[in-house]
């Protein structure tokens, strides 16, 4: 009787402990996936992914244990950045379908537990917003300051040299209003003046407006950019004003987004931790998680330009990862993901895409990804290991900025645009967003059953090995892989906020590290090479007894003083 009293006295201790330490909350608990609703599902057969495409798959997205979905625009859109460039920020872009089309997705997202966080694009409109439109028409229009303006320089050139990140100058000559106006991306995506409280007023009535329609959270676009310099200087990039931006992000968390309980996840490029910090801190009261990019952008800090046809390096990107585990402050959250819309796919980048170790290698990605601190991502697709497309002619393509890269090096180096394709063919397979836009791979059926008609941009030919339908079917699969993970994260609170150390720090081929609450300790061992490592096992690493509780590989070693790990092998162990 005692010793039971004894064991409850301290599980109710136990419990204590952790409540302090734990701070609960569901975004960090949260298993979040990406849709790119052209190409997920195709309802009507036009060759498009629409809303209701996304809403016959719900099921598949439950079964696969995700709790929210960051759904890419589907606001009104010409197209110009695949509805990255908004045309009408409270309607829906007719491909897609109808409002009532998307309250039914909504209903049934939440009707199965998931969430549901819409992409806010806000540092830009498209040209066709009727803002724009407004405002190109005469100095005097009410909508003049929602964009930037300015005049060109004594010789009708450009204000200044900032070049856009799609290529090309930063400032485009509008015929009609005589004067320039500032496009960080596309000419069709003019910069929203966030200097304008009116402009501010006005975000802030659509950000409600969307709220009140039952949205969870937003992914917020390049938000860094929102802060702008002092434009008359020489610089040829752009660097955003972070002062600016902060003071702006924090007027809007404050007039809106702090009302309510929803998860906001800014989009910031280029950023340090403590840069960071500014950005996430609870403290500081702006937004809770932000995409950064340092374990993704290894080759573009190392060649300043993404298109190159190299792959990271596996020790950067460790480095990279660890980083952010260990130097971001107790009330900050990090999120975890290797690919996105923007990004090729994430097994033929970082790993190996090989029929040989496509498989092992994706789920050796994954381990990674739901087993550090942080709020794990999975981008459609890379849950049945998806790979890049290799398209041999220009036309095959749709992203602008891949077009642009092409047109912009035919331009400089005089050629034309064939033979700049020609010349740079390796490079843009390798890197273009369009790798990551193929249609979502269904089953082995005709256009992967993504659609019956033709679809917008080609389907992987691989779709007859790589699909949902055969991933579900093999117990081994990948998708079964990425099942497991989110079980097993979802089961061990240990995994979502044990604290993070790292053993063999300079060991350029295999990643080890714990996590560890309390009594909970979990160790985790990943080889990121596609050969075999002999290891011994760190002396700090105090174990007594270990079980393997997930493996990439059909059987795990049991725990060993020597670590003998197959190429990409990834294990996860339990132990005290
Ligand atoms: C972000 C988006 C990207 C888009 C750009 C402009 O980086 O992720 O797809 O092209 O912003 O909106
Ligand atoms: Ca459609």
């Amino acid at each position: 009787m005692k010793h039971l009293k004894n064991l409850e006295n301290n599980l109710i201790n136990i419990k204590q402990r952790r409540a302090i330490k734990i701070k609960r909350c569901w975004w960090k608990e949260a298993v979040f996936y990406q849709i790119y609703p052209r190409s997920f599902k195709d309802s009507n057969n036009d060759g498009i992914g629409d809303i209701k495409g996304i809403t016959s798959k719900l099921d598949y997205l439950k079964e696969l244990g995700i709790d929210v979905v960051w759904l890419s625009p589907v606001y009104k859109s010409p197209n110009n950045d695949n509805g990255y460039d908004i045309s009408d920020y409270r309607d829906i872009m007719c491909e897609f379908g109808t409002l009532k089309d998307w309250d039914e997705m909504l209903c049934e997202m939440h009707k199965r537990g998931i969430k549901l966080i819409m992409d806010l694009v806000l540092n830009h409109s498209s040209d066709e917003h009727m803002w724009f439109i407004e405002s190109r028409k005469s100095k005097d229009s009410l909508y003049k300051d929602y964009y930037i303006w300015a005049d060109g320089n004594e010789n009708g050139e450009p204000p200044n040299l900032w070049e856009s990140v799609f290529g090309f100058s930063a400032w485009h000559y509008d015929e009609d209003a005589k004067q320039y106006y500032l496009h960080l991306f596309s000419k069709k995506q003019p910069d929203l003046n966030w200097s304008n409280p009116k402009l501010r007023e006005e975000i802030y009535d659509i950000i409600e407006f969307w709220i009140k329609r039952g949205v969870d959270g937003f992914r917020l676009d390049a938000i860094r950019f929102l802060g702008k310099p002092e434009y008359k200087n020489e610089a040829v990039d752009f660097y955003p004003n972070d002062d600016l931006t902060h003071i702006y992000l924090k007027e809007m968390n404050q007039k809106i987004l702090s009302k309510y309980n929803i998860v906001t996840v800014g989009e910031v490029q280029d950023l340090d931790i403590d840069g960071a910090k500014k950005y996430i801190r609870e403290s500081d009261k702006e937004l809770n998680m932000c995409f950064q990019f340092n374990h993704v952008n290894i080759c573009e800090m190392k060649y300043g330009t993404k298109w190159v046809n190299k792959k990271p390096n596996m020790f950067d990107v460790k480095k990279a990862l660890s980083k952010w585990q260990t130097e971001l402050p107790v009330d900050a959250w990090n999120t975890l993901f290797f690919g996105n819309h923007d990004l090729p796919r994430q097994v033929s980048f970082f790993s190996n895409d090989s029929d040989h170790y496509r498989e092992i290698s994706a789920k050796m990605l994954a381990t990674i990804i739901f087993t550090l601190k942080g709020t794990p991502f999975i981008y459609q697709g890379e849950e049945i290991g998806m790979t890049n497309i290799i398209f041999d002619k220009l036309d095959d393509y749709n992203d602008i900025d891949t077009i642009n890269f092409v047109k912009q090096k035919a331009e400089i180096e005089d050629i034309d645009i064939e033979t700049a394709f020609k010349q740079n063919k390796d490079i843009i397979n390798f890197v273009s967003r369009d790798n990551a836009r193929t249609p979502m791979q269904w089953d082995d059926s005709e256009n992967a059953g993504f659609t019956a008609g033709t679809p917008w941009l080609k389907v992987n030919p691989n779709y007859k090995k790589i699909n949902v339908e055969s991933n579900i079917k093999d117990s081994n699969s990948v998708f079964n892989y990425y099942k497991k993970l989110i079980e097993l994260r979802k089961k061990n609170d240990v995994i979502i906020y044990g604290d993070y150390q790292e053993f063999l720090l300079d060991d350029k081929c295999v990643f080890i590290y714990k996590r560890e609450l309390y009594d909970e300790k979990v160790l985790v061992i990943i080889n990121m090479t596609d050969e075999i490592m002999q290891k011994k096992m760190p002396l700090n690493l105090n174990v007594k007894e270990a079980t393997p509780v997930i493996c990439n590989y059909k059987r795990a070693y049991n725990f060993k003083k020597e670590m003998l790990l197959r190429p990409y092998e990834s294990v996860i162990y339990f132990y005290y």
